[in-house]
């Protein structure tokens, strides 16, 4: 049984590269009795990532790795997981590829978002190719994070209309939306007893 109330919420770190909206909307999320998650631990490897400044608005701690060389990276921010008692991973906008060994450490405990219906359009520019396919819907998905990119088991999808006006910015700013909803479900329907 997994507790979802009170003080006995799971402590999460939410890890992010840029503008952290993902990142804002499991921050009220986690605010929510509801929520089976509480965020103690913001991390980016990015020092300029603009949804730093939400850990800083709810006064979440926040770390900042430099990857250039990953695999120290990945041993010090265990580490910092470790010492912060985190259970769930979440990770949201991260543009790094975490490795098998990492991962290992939160075995059906780590999560990612990505918008597209996965397992169409894994990696980047997912909005230009679904354009290009000529596609008539894209959208987001919520998936547990396995060693191989965007190819966890599904928990979550949520379809959007492409529109013939559509350019990859209006598809993101859609989807982004869309998303911001997704995560949330995704994770209550995990953790729900
Ligand atoms: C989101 O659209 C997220 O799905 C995507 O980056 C954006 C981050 O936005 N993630 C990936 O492409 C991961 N493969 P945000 O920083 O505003 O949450």
């Amino acid at each position: 049984m997994v507790p979802s109330t009170g003080s006995n919420k799971l402590k999460a770190a939410v890890f992010i590269s840029g503008a952290g909206s993902n990142l804002k909307s499991l921050i009220k999320f986690s605010k929510n009795k509801k929520s089976p998650i509480f965020i103690s631990l913001v991390i980016t490897n990015n020092s300029k990532a603009k949804g730093l400044d939400f850990a800083n608005i709810y006064k979440i701690k926040r770390k900042i790795f430099n990857f250039r060389d990953k695999k120290l990276a990945e041993k010090k921010i265990l580490l910092e997981l470790k010492k912060n008692k985190i259970r769930i991973v979440c990770l949201a906008g991260f543009m790094k590829i975490l490795s098998k060994s990492f991962i290992k450490n939160f075995k059906g405990k780590i999560f990612n978002i990505h918008p597209s219906l996965l397992p169409k359009y894994k990696g980047l520019n997912t909005h230009q190719r679904a354009l290009d396919d000529n596609e008539k819907y894209s959208g987001c998905t919520v998936h547990y994070v396995t060693s191989k990119l965007d190819s966890g088991k599904i928990i979550l999808q949520k379809r959007v209309k492409i529109n013939k006006k559509d350019t990859p910015e209006t598809l993101a700013k859609k989807i982004l939306k869309q998303e911001h909803k997704l995560y949330p479900k995704a994770l209550l329907k995990v953790f729900s007893l």
